[in-house]
């Protein structure tokens, strides 16, 4: 089926769903997946992180001030409101879930058109919406915690015949933070 509809400019081709069009036409920009997940990839446990890293906390705030973040409802659960400064998005198939401060999306094509004039949204978790956004993807900023941990919740596995690691930055354990840990940067080389 081709689809031609001049008002928007609206292309599809055969077999293109409406969301790779979404996708392509957002293209020009960068969707960068944001977590910290320690050596055996855990990420959470009962629905909390398990560790408490200043440094990183900061950095993320840092990088995501400004700009869209978009997370799964259980993730926005654990928190105690909307983080400020951003425009927060919560992925949920529930239509009736209301989120104080927060957009609601029922699919990851909405919760991209909720992002779309901002050209570096960020997904902030949890495992859930990792693993749902791994294929559209374009660059992972991992804090890896070098320690392994009890989890229930994983970030998925990184394969790196699809992302590059481009930056890394280590931090040794101190007396105040215990835990050595590296910001990781991977920027994806390869669409899935
Ligand atoms: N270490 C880190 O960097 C980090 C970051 C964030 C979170 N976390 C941790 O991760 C854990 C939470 O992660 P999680 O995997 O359990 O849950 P999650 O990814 O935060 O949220 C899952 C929920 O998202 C919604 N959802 C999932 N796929 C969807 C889709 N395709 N369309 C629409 N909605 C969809 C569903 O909500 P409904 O059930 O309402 O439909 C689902 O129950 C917590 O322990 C949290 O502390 C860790």
């Amino acid at each position: 089926m081709d689809q031609i509809n001049c008002n928007n400019i609206k292309i599809l081709y055969e077999n293109e769903k409406p969301m790779d069009f979404e996708i392509k036409k957002m293209k020009s920009r960068t969707v960068t997946l944001i977590a910290a997940a320690s050596k055996n990839n855990a990420l959470g446990y009962k629905n909390e992180l398990i560790w408490n890293i200043k440094e990183d906390l900061k950095r993320f705030k840092r990088l995501t001030i400004g700009h869209s973040i978009i997370m799964g409802r259980k993730t926005f659960e654990s928190m105690p409101r909307a983080l400020p400064g951003r425009k927060n998005i919560v992925l949920t198939r529930n239509i009736d879930f209301k989120a104080k401060d927060a957009l609601i999306a029922l699919d990851i094509n909405e919760a991209l058109k909720l992002t779309e004039k901002d050209d570096q949204p960020f997904v902030i978790g949890g495992g859930q919406i990792y693993s749902l956004f791994m294929e559209i993807g374009d660059r992972i900023e991992l804090t890896r915690i070098h320690h392994e941990f009890k989890a229930d919740t994983f970030f998925p596995k990184i394969n790196l015949k699809i992302w590059r690691k481009v930056f890394e930055k280590h931090n040794s354990a101190t007396q105040e933070q215990p835990l050595s840990y590296s910001f990781i940067r991977y920027e994806k080389i390869k669409k899935i």
